[in-house]
């Protein structure tokens, strides 16, 4: 099939290079036109296991291409996805202007049949909305144009695996043809395990950001327990453990550390507790979800002072800066909050990333960031593990203590055994650990 791609970030590079992986014909279109250079020298914009391979393939296959606007395209394309950004307004509802202004530019080149996909997260409701700009643009489009929602659940860092094998393909749609075409479209998917639920296009609307809040539930839940743990003298990850072992709750997003961070949870939780509350339902246990998350935050700046006591004139080096592993996303990342609480408490901060040292220095100038760890490491009085990057597992502790000016450090993934620590001379501070604040 002919498919375009509207909106080259995360979901839609992805998409697009994985759609023609499947042998379809695809085009990625972005505004960005310094991006679009980038893509069309067969490089990747941004950091994603095993995305840079797929872009080579699908240019040298000759089925993936990018221009900044290509009307031919989207004239001859049998499904179009829209993919741009729904960043958060200052209300915390999601700014939508982009997906307008996209089927703005769509419009005059809609050639049916054609499926419109939104696949950007956005409120119940935009495709309707989307469907309204499309007909006040072009009042003759008929039937032959249909939109349908396909939210994507791809994860940074696993984006390109979660994308070629999904759990689940949802389309929310209204007609027949409109399900064939997307069935077509993700067959060798679908044959190889992926299940394909149809619905209506409000519940799949809310489904994408029923999901994401309820996996942003589930972590604010096991740090409300960390909090609780620290306070008890139990093990958060050992009750972690043993919660998992129910096939009903799972292990996934069991997790204490510093809470959820990234693109997608922080605006989506906002976003969906904005919609209910225009809606007229007070979904007050997402405020809570939110509240709790600040709060884990809060208490890794606690321990750091319990162990520095004042932090002028104290260094303090931060392990990942990304908002989770395995992704150069620095967006929301948890690890920046906290340089900035330290900083604002005049601690001097470096921090360490083995992937998005850059994207934190544009984000946060003032951070000092190392291009080692140990260098970030040498003469700090406190280590923070802020992202638990594997690299991080396998540090040469005995090197990092004889670097480090005191021996402390604040775990916050719980990544170290608190014991091993303890047994090498550090002064360790887990998260939601029994261990918390034994000394060596
Ligand atoms: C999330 C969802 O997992 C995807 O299904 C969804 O498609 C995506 O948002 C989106 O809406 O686009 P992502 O933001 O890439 O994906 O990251 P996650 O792997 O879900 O992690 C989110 C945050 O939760 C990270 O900051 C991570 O460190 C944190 N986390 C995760 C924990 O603190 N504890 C855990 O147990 C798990």
């Amino acid at each position: 099939m002919r498919v375009a791609v509207v909106g080259t970030g995360h979901v839609g590079l992805v998409t697009a290079a994985t759609l023609s992986m499947l042998d379809h014909e695809v085009v990625g279109i972005d505004e960005d036109e310094e991006k679009i250079r980038l893509l069309q020298q067969g490089k990747s914009p941004f950091f994603e296991p095993g995305l840079q391979e797929l872009i080579e393939k699908g240019a040298s296959s000759g089925r993936l291409r990018f221009a900044s606007d290509a009307p031919d395209a989207i004239t001859s394309a049998h499904v179009i996805f829209i993919c741009v950004g729904t960043p958060a307004r200052s209300t915390g509802e999601a700014n939508l202007a982009a997906i307008e202004r996209a089927a703005r530019r769509l419009a005059p080149h809609l050639s049916g049949p054609t499926v419109v996909v939104e696949k950007s997260t956005v409120p119940a409701g935009t495709a309707d909305r989307l469907w309204q700009v499309l007909r006040l643009e072009r009042p003759e489009l008929d039937d032959d144009i249909q939109v349908v929602s396909n939210p994507e659940f791809l994860r940074e860092g696993q984006a390109v695996e979660d994308s070629l094998r999904p759990e689940r393909i949802l389309v929310g749609g209204r007609s027949t043809k409109a399900f064939e075409a997307m069935r077509q479209l993700y067959e060798p998917l679908i044959r190889d395990g992926a299940q394909f639920i149809e619905t209506d296009i409000q519940t799949a609307e809310l489904a994408k950001h029923a999901c994401n809040a309820f996996l942003a539930m589930k972590i604010s839940y096991t740090n409300a327990l960390a909090r609780l743990c620290e306070r008890a003298g139990a093990d958060v990850t050992a009750i972690a453990e043993v919660m998992g072992t129910d096939p009903r709750i799972g292990r996934a997003f069991l997790d204490a550390g510093l809470g959820w961070g990234g693109y997608c949870f922080p605006k989506d939780l906002q976003a969906f507790e904005r919609l209910s509350a225009r809606l007229g339902y007070d979904f007050g246990l997402l405020r809570e979800v939110q509240r709790i998350n600040d709060e884990a935050i809060a208490a890794t700046l606690e321990k750091v002072k319990d162990a520095l006591w004042n932090l002028e004139d104290k260094r303090v080096a931060l392990l990942g800066l990304s908002f989770k592993p395995r992704t150069d996303d620095v967006r929301l990342s948890p690890a920046l909050v906290l340089a900035g609480r330290l900083l604002d408490e005049d601690a001097h901060v470096v921090g360490y990333d083995p992937e998005a040292g850059a994207n934190a220095k544009s984000e946060m100038p003032e951070l000092e960031v190392a291009s080692d760890v140990y260098d970030a490491l040498d003469g700090a009085h406190c280590m923070v593990v802020c992202t638990e990057w594997d690299e991080f597992r396998s540090l040469d502790l005995d090197r990092a203590r004889g670097v480090l000016a005191h021996p402390i450090v604040v775990d916050g993934r719980n990544v170290f055994d608190p014991a091993e620590m303890r047994s090498k001379g550090f002064i360790y501070y887990g998260t939601g650990r029994a261990s918390n604040f034994e000394m060596s």
